[in-house]
């Protein structure tokens, strides 16, 4: 079996990565990733030592090169993790949003038409449901809960999905999407909640808590969607869409005074900041399909995995060292210098 992984060098795809070189050691990867700045071949490092994984840079947008590579490779399955991925960004630049993640996935698709109707699983998001109240907690997204994106790159991930259904129906392509909710562990870029705050409270920085914090995530050990994506591939319905999530609901602040208790760290250290516009208030995913019928269930409880997760960042501080070296401060400076006068509607 030869798997194209694109995204792979990012967050979720380098532990997809890790994931299925050891679960499935006699299979091809080839990683194909554009290396933005999310993009990091550090997070491969072990994995490329390992001659079943290849690595080729290239754009999922641009059409001659991926063609180009499935011609020359002959892949059997394609995982798309590619995507402009973090929502703040998606309001300051929406267009690099819906040339990855919807003219991407398109011409991943198109080429998996051409080269043999090859098997394609979209990975997904929570976030093309739109959001529940926080007075609902009966409420939670199922796999039929109607699409309501409410960021740019919700709507470009909502897009995607969308392309690759029709694809399926359309022209019978073996496609599958998932959607998980949010993911934390190693490898993930500090522009996300979770290491942002262990890298501010470890440097006595303050944590930039957006609005109230009162807006609830519904977190999910990194590995434990890897799983569950290797398990739709291997046993998953096609044409059907898989929510992958584990019932671990916390609210922003919970999440960051836990991390304040975690790495010994003073609750004085948040500030409220200017809310992100369009926040999303709650998600809350429903897994009893994928428990159902694939017998997928989350193997990492928050308490373990969060304690894991801050070892790792602060035993990897080479890992950070080298992000925080490059574009990183100006990013923070352009997200959270004068946020107010950026982020008002
Ligand atoms: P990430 O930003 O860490 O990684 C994205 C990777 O895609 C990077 O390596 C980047 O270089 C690559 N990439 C971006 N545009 C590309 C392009 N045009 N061509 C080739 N490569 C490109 O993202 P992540 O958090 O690992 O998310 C991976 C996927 O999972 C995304 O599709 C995201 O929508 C989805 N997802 C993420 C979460 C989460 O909590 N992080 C939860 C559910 C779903
Ligand atoms: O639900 C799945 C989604 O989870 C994925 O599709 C996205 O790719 C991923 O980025 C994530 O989206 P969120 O917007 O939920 O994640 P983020 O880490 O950006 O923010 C989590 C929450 O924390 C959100 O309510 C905003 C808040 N936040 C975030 C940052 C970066 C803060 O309060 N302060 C911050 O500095």
């Amino acid at each position: 079996m030869k798997r194209i992984i694109t995204g792979g060098a990012g967050f979720i795809g380098s532990n997809f990565i890790y994931h299925m070189l050891e679960a499935h050691p006699e299979d091809e990867l080839i990683c194909l990733d554009k290396l933005t700045y999310a993009g990091n071949l550090e997070n491969l490092t072990e994995a490329l030592k390992n001659p079943h994984l290849k690595f080729v840079k290239g754009d999922i947008s641009n059409r001659k090169f991926v063609y180009d590579l499935f011609e020359t490779e002959k892949p059997d399955q394609v995982v798309n993790f590619a995507a402009e991925s973090h929502v703040d960004r998606s309001v300051l630049y929406p267009d690099e949003f819906l040339n990855s993640n919807v003219m991407g996935t398109g011409v991943l698709l198109d080429a998996c038409r051409k080269y043999g109707n090859i098997r394609f699983h979209q990975v997904s998001t929570d976030e093309v449901y739109g959001d529940l109240p926080l007075d609902r907690p009966d409420l939670f997204f199922t796999e039929t809960t109607p699409l309501h994106a409410s960021s740019p790159y919700s709507a470009s991930k909502a897009s995607a999905d969308l392309i690759a259904q029709a694809y399926h129906r359309t022209f019978g392509l073996p496609v599958t999407i998932s959607r998980c909710s949010n993911n934390y562990g190693a490898y993930q870029f500090p522009e996300k909640l979770i290491p942002l705050m262990i890298w501010n409270a470890t440097h006595d920085k303050e944590l930039p808590v957006y609005g109230e914090g009162k807006n609830v995530r519904d977190w999910l050990y990194v590995m434990d969607h890897c799983k569950a994506i290797d398990l739709i591939l291997e046993k998953g319905t096609i044409g059907e869409v898989y929510n992958i999530g584990g019932h671990n609901e916390k609210t922003n602040m919970d999440v960051v005074k836990i991390i304040l208790e975690k790495t010994g760290k003073s609750e004085s250290l948040i500030k409220h900041v200017t809310d992100r516009p369009g926040h999303d208030r709650r998600y809350a995913i429903d897994p009893a399909k994928i428990h159902r019928d694939l017998g997928w269930q989350p193997e990492t409880p928050f308490a373990e995995g969060i304690v894991y997760t801050i070892d790792w960042y602060l035993a990897h501080t080479e890992w950070m060292a080298h992000i925080m070296s490059g574009d990183y401060e100006k990013y923070y400076d352009t997200m959270y210098t004068d946020r107010d006068k950026k982020f008002s509607r």
